[in-house]
């Protein structure tokens, strides 16, 4: 039996809320500890991540996990973080670093002095992108939502420009950031601020295609639509990537090692915008959906 200590809130969780009906408990992962247990891989004490949703206590087989039609994970036992909360087993260290670390160097695979562009670029993926772009010698430009996320990425990640999508002529500003060009695109939103990097890529130029979060509250058969970027993508000759972070499953284990070496480092910062309590859980996701956090989004749990 697991109590949940922290509630994970990623905004694919709209998406996938859509196969679930009323009166599922909703998708979610979570972090919690052992409280009772019949198994001795899984001692009470320890700490577990896991799929278990929006819910207080989950009663488990470790053998038998559930897998879902996008969601692939093995409930694990994490490792003591030492000064750093657990929660960060939900962050930096946790699904969204792997999916930063993998998405970006896999697909993208930057080389040093290239120009990447990083949209959701203060949310808990995008702000981690940006900053490995960094450590990898990178031009860094990232695109968020308010004044507030950009000074942030600027002043305290080292991010080398950002710009506010919701004030500024995205495309203006992109070519003053970026005057030769784009090299690497690490796509969290879709719509039109895709279209509108994708036009000013250089040849050879890479998308990593991670989310697309312009259009998770709209039915699939009716997104918004962005401009046709056929164009572009043959003349410059681009690769477009989409991926699921479990295509790196059994390599989880490098992104823990670099991840955890760079916070140790200073290299790599991290932030959390925390809910407490369960019965914040709906805003929490609600908020995130809107903007309303910089860096991971966390629930914690009263205990
Ligand atoms: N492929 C995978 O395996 C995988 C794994 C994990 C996450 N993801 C995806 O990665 C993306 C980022 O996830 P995250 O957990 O790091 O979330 P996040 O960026 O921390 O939170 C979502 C952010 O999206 C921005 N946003 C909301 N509506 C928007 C819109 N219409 N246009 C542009 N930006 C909008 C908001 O920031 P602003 O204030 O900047 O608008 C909000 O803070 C999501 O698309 C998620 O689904 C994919």
């Amino acid at each position: 039996m697991i109590e949940a200590e922290y509630i994970s809130i990623d905004p694919g969780m709209r998406q996938y809320s859509n196969l679930q009906a009323i009166g599922d408990v909703m998708f979610g992962l979570q972090l919690g500890k052992i409280v009772v247990s019949k198994n001795s891989k899984f001692p009470v004490g320890e700490r577990i991540r896991g799929w278990y949703g929006w819910r207080t206590h989950t009663i488990i087989d470790p053998n038998k996990w559930e897998k879902h039609d996008f969601i692939s994970e093995k409930p694990r036992v994490l490792p003591n973080f030492g000064e750093l909360s657990p929660s960060i087993g939900l962050g930096i260290l946790g699904m969204p670093g792997e999916t930063a670390y993998f998405g970006l160097l896999e697909i993208c695979q930057p080389k040093i002095g290239e120009t990447l562009v990083v949209s959701g670029a203060a949310g808990a993926v995008g702000s981690h992108v940006g900053q490995i772009g960094k450590i990898k010698g990178l031009n860094v430009i990232g695109i968020a939502g308010s004044d507030e996320k950009c000074k942030w990425l600027v002043d305290e990640l080292g991010f080398d420009y950002a710009i506010n999508y919701k004030t500024q002529d995205l495309s203006e500003a992109l070519k003053n950031a970026a005057p030769n060009g784009i090299d690497c695109y690490f796509d969290n939103v879709g719509g039109e601020i895709s279209s509108a990097v994708i036009f000013q890529m250089n040849d050879f130029g890479r998308i990593s295609v991670c989310g697309s979060i312009s259009c998770y509250n709209s039915e699939p058969q009716i997104s918004p639509m962005a401009k046709s970027i056929q164009f572009p993508i043959v003349c410059k000759q681009l690769k477009m990537e989409g991926f699921l972070v479990h295509r790196w499953e059994n390599r989880y284990n490098e992104s823990f090692v670099d991840n955890y070496k760079w916070i140790q480092e200073n290299k790599l910062i991290l932030r959390e915008t925390i809910y407490q309590g369960f019965e914040n859980t709906f805003q929490a996701f609600i908020g995130t959906l809107n903007g309303d956090n910089i860096g991971k989004t966390i629930v914690k749990l009263d205990s």
